[in-house]
């Protein structure tokens, strides 16, 4: 029996999942299965993208004709050559004698490698940028070579913003029964799968899959259909996002990720000191016995994680078997940009801890750690320091901002170490941030507006959960930002930030503020832009929330120059007078406020712009 899902009116997958593979492509075990993605596209033509393995032909036959109806098929657009989603391009001509196939000419060769039919009279061949008109849809052609193959391409469907992506974006695991990776928890149940589907299937060729998002940068994507695994249409930012990180080889989280190879426990047992070493300074650690795991989920790790710790027997005067085919795997997966730290074991000649430092040495960016642990057997007592003294060689390689517990006679305090005056070095601009909940309109100065990407076009805003505003946006997910320009007066930084909404009507006596679409005031004067946000995230931050938002609406009010937080502070606020006489207190450097007093309690809030005390410097 047929089995369908519509992803919108008019384009329904037509796949299926496999649940019995053991090992997809004879190397990568698949506990959870796989799933063979097709897409049929009713317009007023119909097009199929690509086919399936043969594990599932019968399925996915029966899926196109249950979505065709009485329909004939007009194009199959071949964007992968690789069988498990070609080897039934022979069926669908049978069975659809006019389609024509769309193709670019390197997959027109390997067609022709891999099978023994005549082709040639059906193929249209594309080229980069060609495009295909079916109807309401034009579908636009874009190469992606070596994003897995070097016959790939994507297909971009310009009517609904629809990316077809091939091999891209997609993931180990079978579909159950959901279509959209927003109806499962993917971060919990298919992230680990997607990394390790990238890492192993095209985590090689990551210039390659940066050239591709290069390409994709400039267009706006609503939604992805990959090959394998679950059809994007939210928080597409977010897992392209991911994509950024890894096709540059950055670490997605700090921490250590310890693989060993152990024959009598030995080795293992220095890994296990090791990693408790790391956790007692707040690292965090991922252990594995290269024996017993895949390779393809330790390389999946070592993308991961930003430090590598390899802990290895030695083994006929080599390295130990699964450990040597490890850092082979991870060689050739082109793992970059990582530090390193090596233990080896040896009874009589040790040499695993140099063999392995030679592998990775050919690898761009590897920070190998000079001092290899070298274990005669067992550890000792005496050799514990040495353990010790790696972990700490590895923190020490740690940025302040991963937060570790720095105990110990050495070490710096992070507190000492975070001068809060550097936070003034960055630049800023100044916003009047604006929300509307029923009849009341309020506002409120921020500076943290941040374009984040291009493709969704999205924003973000960071508010102090003191402020009404932030209340409203929370129940409303929506606001504009004004962008306020040089010519602003002070008192419009006194009107909107020094006052709050909860007691004041801050838009009384701006009868020249203008509504936008969303029904939201903005700022007309003294600005030179608006930005209407829908929000898409929020992530709470300790005293801030951060808004992501889709940008809805966005206006040039005109072309006077954005003004900046340092340009507020040296040529519109006025300066802070200190009180006549021997008072004693504290004034706020943002606003003038003066707090009478010996002391500054450690959580005060300015009440008039609501800046913590780290704002406030003596009288
Ligand atoms: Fe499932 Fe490279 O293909």
């Amino acid at each position: 029996m047929h089995l369908i899902k519509r992803i919108s009116d008019d384009l329904v997958w037509v796949g299926a999942n496999d649940r019995r593979l053991a090992m997809f492509e004879g190397v990568y075990s698949v506990p959870d299965g796989v799933s063979y993605n097709s897409y049929l596209l009713l317009d007023e033509k119909t097009v199929l993208f690509d086919t399936v393995d043969k594990a599932v032909q019968q399925r996915f036959l029966e899926n196109v004709a249950a979505a065709l109806g009485a329909r004939k098929l007009d194009y199959l657009v071949v964007q992968h050559m690789e069988p498990d989603h070609s080897i039934v391009i022979r069926e669908i001509l049978c069975l659809y004698p006019g389609v024509k196939v769309v193709c670019n000419a390197k997959t027109l060769t390997m067609i022709k490698q891999f099978y023994n039919f005549d082709i040639d009279p059906h193929v249209i061949i594309v080229n980069e940028n060609d495009t295909l008109d079916t109807g309401r849809h034009t579908l636009h052609f874009i190469m992606a070579p070596m994003v897995h193959w070097p016959e790939v391409m994507v297909t971009y469907d310009s009517a609904d913003k629809t990316l077809f992506s091939a091999d891209a974006f997609g993931g180990f695991g079978a579909l159950n029964g959901a279509i959209f990776a927003d109806e499962v928890d993917f971060d919990k149940d298919y992230m680990d799968e997607s990394r390790r589907y990238y890492a192993n299937i095209v985590g090689k060729y990551g210039d390659q899959v940066r050239a591709l998002l290069g390409k994709l940068s400039c267009i706006q994507i609503d939604a992805i259909c990959p090959l394998h695994g679950y059809v994007w249409r939210r928080n597409i930012g977010d897992y392209i996002s991911k994509y950024v990180l890894w096709s540059g080889y950055e670490p997605e989280e700090h921490g250590v990720m310890i693989a060993y190879a152990s024959v009598y426990g030995n080795t293992e047992n220095a890994a296990e000191i090791l990693s408790s070493r790391l956790r007692d300074k707040g690292i965090k650690t991922q252990m594995f016995d290269v024996s017993v795991t895949p390779a393809s989920e330790i390389v999946s790790a070592a993308f991961r994680w930003s430090h590598l710790v390899f802990a290895s027997t030695t083994y006929n005067a080599g390295i130990f078997v699964a450990m040597e085919a490890l850092i082979t795997d991870l060689a050739s997966h082109n793992i970059q940009n990582r530090t390193v730290a090596i233990i080896e074991n040896g009874s009589w000649a040790a040499t695993s801890g140099n063999l392995i430092r030679n592998h990775l040495a050919k690898c761009k960016n590897i920070n190998i750690l000079d001092s290899i642990v070298s274990i005669k057997s067992g550890l000792k007592a005496a050799q514990l320091t040495e353990i010790d003294a790696m972990a700490d060689a590895l923190a020490a390689t740690f940025p302040v901002s991963a937060g570790l517990n720095q105990g110990g006679a050495g070490d710096t305090a992070a507190s000492d170490m975070v001068d809060s005056n550097a936070m003034f070095k960055l630049s800023y601009g100044l916003f009047v941030l604006t929300a509307k909940d029923g009849a009341k309109d309020n506002g409120c100065i921020i500076n943290t507006v941040t374009q984040i990407s291009l493709t969704p076009l999205r924003i973000s805003v960071a508010v102090s959960k003191a402020n009404l505003t932030h209340d409203m946006i929370l129940k409303t997910k929506a606001f504009n930002v004004s962008v306020l320009s040089e010519s602003a007066p002070f008192s419009i930084f006194q009107q909107f930030g020094f006052h709050s909404g909860k007691d004041t009507d801050k838009f009384a006596g701006c009868a020249y503020c203008k509504r936008s679409a969303n029904g939201i005031l903005y700022v007309p004067k003294h600005t030179n832009g608006m930005i209407s946000g829908k929000v898409t995230e929020i992530i709470d931050s300790g005293s801030h929330t951060l808004f992501i938002a889709d940008v809805t609406q966005a206006l040039v009010v005109s072309n006077e120059k954005s003004v900046t937080y340092q340009y507020y502070f040296d040529h519109i606020k006025p300066k802070p007078q200190p009180p006549k006489g021997d008072k004693k207190g504290f004034i706020c450097k943002i606003c003038g406020y003066v707090h009478e007093g010996e002391e500054l309690p450690e959580d005060f809030i300015c009440p008039l712009c609501k800046h913590g005390a780290i704002d406030f410097e003596p009288l």
